[in-house]
C-alpha cells in the first residue's frame, strides 16, 4: 500500500447502514472548515466513475449483483476515487474526510461470503493508508430502527438485518486486528458529544502533522 506522506490528512468515516456516518462526516467538515481547516467530504461509492453508477443503481434493483462482479465495481470506482479526488486534495493539503472507504469492501462483501482477508490484500494494493478510520459503532436494531424513520426511499437491498450484524461483526474485527488506525465510537450517543470526540481525534492527528 502507498503511504499517506503528503501535506494532508485522510479520515474515513465506516459503519453500518443507520449508523450515522454521513451525518457526522457532513458536519465534521463544516465544523473543521469553521475552525479555518481546509476540510473536503468525499464519499465512496462516487457519483462521476462508471462503476460508481452501476453500484448506485443496482442498490435498488431487486437482484443483488453477483458478489464479485460487485467487489469488482467497488475496487475500479475505488480506484477513481484515490486516483481523482483523494490524493490531488491530499497533495494540496486537504482533510479530506471520506464517507466510506475499502473497509466498507471487507466487511459488506465480506459479509456476502467473499474472503475478507483477499478483499483487504486487493484494496491494499490499490488504496493509500487512511491516517485514521473512526468506526460509529451502534447496535444493528438501533440502526435499523434510524433507517426506518429516516427515510423515505425505502430500506435498500445492503439494509437487511441478518447482513447487518454479519458486516458488524466483520468490523468489529477488523478494529481488533488494527487497534492503531481503527478508533471505535459509541455512535449511540448525542451527535455533539460524538463530534467532540472526532474533532479531538483530528486535531491531535493535525498537531502531530
Ligand atoms: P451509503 O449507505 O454509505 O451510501 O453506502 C451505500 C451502500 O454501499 C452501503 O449499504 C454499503 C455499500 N458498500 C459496499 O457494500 N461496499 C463498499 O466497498 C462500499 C464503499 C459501500
Amino acid at each position: 500500500m502507498s503511504d499517506t506522506s503528503n501535506p494532508g490528512l485522510f479520515i474515513c468515516f465506516e459503519g453500518i447502514d443507520g449508523s450515522g456516518k454521513t451525518t457526522h462526516s457532513h458536519l465534521i467538515v463544516e465544523r473543521l472548515r469553521t475552525l479555518g481547516y481546509d476540510a473536503v467530504y468525499t464519499t465512496e461509492p462516487t457519483r462521476w466513475s462508471e462503476p460508481g453508477k452501476r453500484l448506485r443503481e443496482s442498490f435498488f434493483e431487486p437482484t443483488r449483483l453477483p458478489v464479485k462482479d460487485e467487489f469488482r465495481l467497488f475496487l475500479e470506482d475505488r480506484i477513481f476515487h484515490v486516483k481523482s479526488e483523494v490524493i490531488p486534495l491530499l497533495n494540496d493539503g486537504k482533510i479530506v474526510v471520506t464517507d466510506r472507504y475499502y473497509f466498507s469492501s471487507v466487511a459488506y462483501q465480506g459479509a456476502r461470503g467473499l474472503d475478507w482477508q483477499y478483499i483487504l490484500k486487493e484494496n491494499e494494493k490499490i488504496a493509500i493508508a487512511p491516517n485514521l478510520v473512526i468506526f460509529l459503532d451502534v447496535p444493528v436494531d438501533v440502526a435499523l430502527d434510524r433507517i426506518a424513520s429516516e427515510r423515505t426511499e425505502g430500506v435498500n437491498a445492503f439494509e437487511k438485518e441478518e447482513s447487518l450484524r454479519q458486516v458488524k461483526a466483520i468490523y468489529l474485527l477488523l478494529a481488533d486486528r488494527f487497534p492503531k488506525l481503527i478508533t471505535k465510537l459509541d455512535a449511540t450517543k448525542e451527535i455533539s458529544e460524538i463530534q467532540e470526540d472526532v474533532l479531538k481525534l483530528i486535531t491531535k492527528l493535525q498537531n502531530k502533522k
